[in-house]
């Protein structure tokens, strides 16, 4: 697979040091790393730092002829996967929402027709400005995924949110966004989007899923014990949610039903959130019909059976507390007997062994129509990479190991084919 390429923009700030060791432990994974240091950033860090350390060329002005011969800033904002802005100032994040383009970064930011990642970084009374919120909220909704700061004690002496996450928690949000970045390969590549943050989406009407809606479940669900404790199973959510990415770049309508998981929403893809395997199961309900369903969530199996209303406290007698449990719905049984089943159901699986033969029981167990087996023997819970076998009734497709993304594209391009070939459900 290609190194994924980042383009660092490096706003100006006392947390621009910082940048200096993301890009180290960018380059340690294997990315290629593009810098772009706005003047402010010339303060804090210099261009032959980032360029010894990045192994690239350096980029500061937009007005530097030479670079547009090598480089047009155009092809510059697009040779890359991901747009990360780090530090992201006060200024930077006012002038990206409001579309200004005064220099390299912010016309960089405006041309670009790739995912945009930014981690803020000011003083706590800038942060918490309602200028600043309103344009961080906006830039949520154009599809930019801005990183909540740290708290802790800035540089000025004040107390609050506002300092630059830690390079590692930078690190894990951009292998994060590459997992779940658009995918145009699937797509007719007739069209570009100016949009930052929104793939390049073909012509709705070319776009292979068109009309289809699709609903998918992904994450865990949370049983509460009491106020502090729950029941879960492990799950990322990042396959369910790299599915719901793909549906809707094929130009599904998505409706994404959501345990808790820390996920950015895919671009063009309506999510409902949700705690518990009965909630998970009326929202799952209130989005009939739709012409697929993917049950992709980590269902908790069972609940506890009474919830208390306080901390449930220990008394020092070394007793344990009973913990009565009750089985959940199954969501996934209960919607392939539903009137209004939908007419493709794909269920998950995750195995350690036997793995063919486990899904194929519970293919028949559950009456859904495939079962994407998944091998958690070599461990994808979290990861970004999914063994899989498609397990029907005629057979077993088995795909070789790939990022989730790719999972999910090669799985949209499946179920494109097969619901051409079946009867849409009717609307209510
Ligand atoms: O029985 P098991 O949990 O292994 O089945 C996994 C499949 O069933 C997944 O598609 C999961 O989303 C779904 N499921 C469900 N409701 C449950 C348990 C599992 O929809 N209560």
């Amino acid at each position: 697979m290609a190194a994924p390429r980042i383009l660092l923009i490096i706003g100006g700030g006392i947390a621009a040091y910082k940048s200096i060791e993301l890009v180290r432990l960018l380059r340690k994974s294997g990315h290629v790393v593009r810098c772009v240091l706005t003047r402010a950033g010339e303060q804090f860090v210099t261009p032959l730092t980032l360029a010894a350390l990045s192994e690239n060329k350096v980029y500061t002005s937009l007005f530097d002829l030479k670079d547009e011969v090598e480089m047009g800033h155009i092809q510059l904002s697009r040779e890359a996967d991901l747009v990360v802005v780090a530090p992201a100032t006060a200024d930077l994040l006012a002038k990206m929402a409001g579309g200004q383009a005064d220099d390299l970064a912010t016309t960089l930011l405006l041309a670009t027709d790739k995912p945009v990642l930014a981690a803020p970084a000011m003083n706590v009374r800038m942060w918490l400005h309602a200028a600043t919120q309103r344009n961080v909220r906006a830039l949520r909704g154009d599809g930019v995924t801005v990183m909540e700061p740290d708290e802790g004690e800035m540089a000025c002496g004040e107390y609050g949110p506002g300092r630059l996450p830690e390079p590692a928690a930078i690190f894990a949000a951009i292998e994060d966004a590459l997992a779940n970045a658009p995918l145009p390969s699937l797509l007719p590549s007739s069209s570009t989007s100016p949009l930052a943050g929104q793939p390049d989406f073909a012509p709705a009407e070319h776009r292979p899923l068109h009309g289809r809606r699709i609903l998918i479940t992904a994450g865990p669900t949370h049983e509460p014990i009491d106020p502090v404790r729950y029941i879960a199973n492990r799950s990322s959510g990042k396959q369910g949610f790299a599915i719901a990415a793909a549906a809707a770049e094929a130009g599904a309508e998505v409706l994404l039903i959501a345990g808790p998981v820390p996920l950015p929403t895919p671009p063009g893809v309506i999510r409902v959130d949700v705690e518990t395997a009965t909630q998970m199961a009326a929202e799952v309900q209130q989005g009939l019909p739709v012409d697929a369903a993917i049950m992709v969530a980590a269902v908790a199996d069972w609940r506890a059976a009474d919830t208390a209303a306080q901390k449930i406290k220990k008394d020092g007698s070394g007793q344990v507390p009973p913990l009565a449990l009750a089985e959940n719905p199954d969501i996934l049984a209960g919607l392939a007997r539903d009137p209004r089943r939908p007419p493709l159901l794909i269920g998950f699986a995750a195995e350690t062994n036997d793995v063919i033969q486990h899904a194929q029981a519970k293919l028949a167990r559950k009456g859904c129509d495939w079962i994407v087996a998944n091998d958690v023997s070599a461990d994808p819970m979290g990861g970004d990479a999914n063994m899989v076998h498609i397990v029907t009734p005629q057979g077993v497709d088995s795909w070789e190991r790939q990022p989730k993304n790719a999972v999910a594209r090669k799985l949209m391009e499946k179920i494109a084919d097969e619901l051409d070939t079946r009867a849409p459900p009717e609307r209510d």
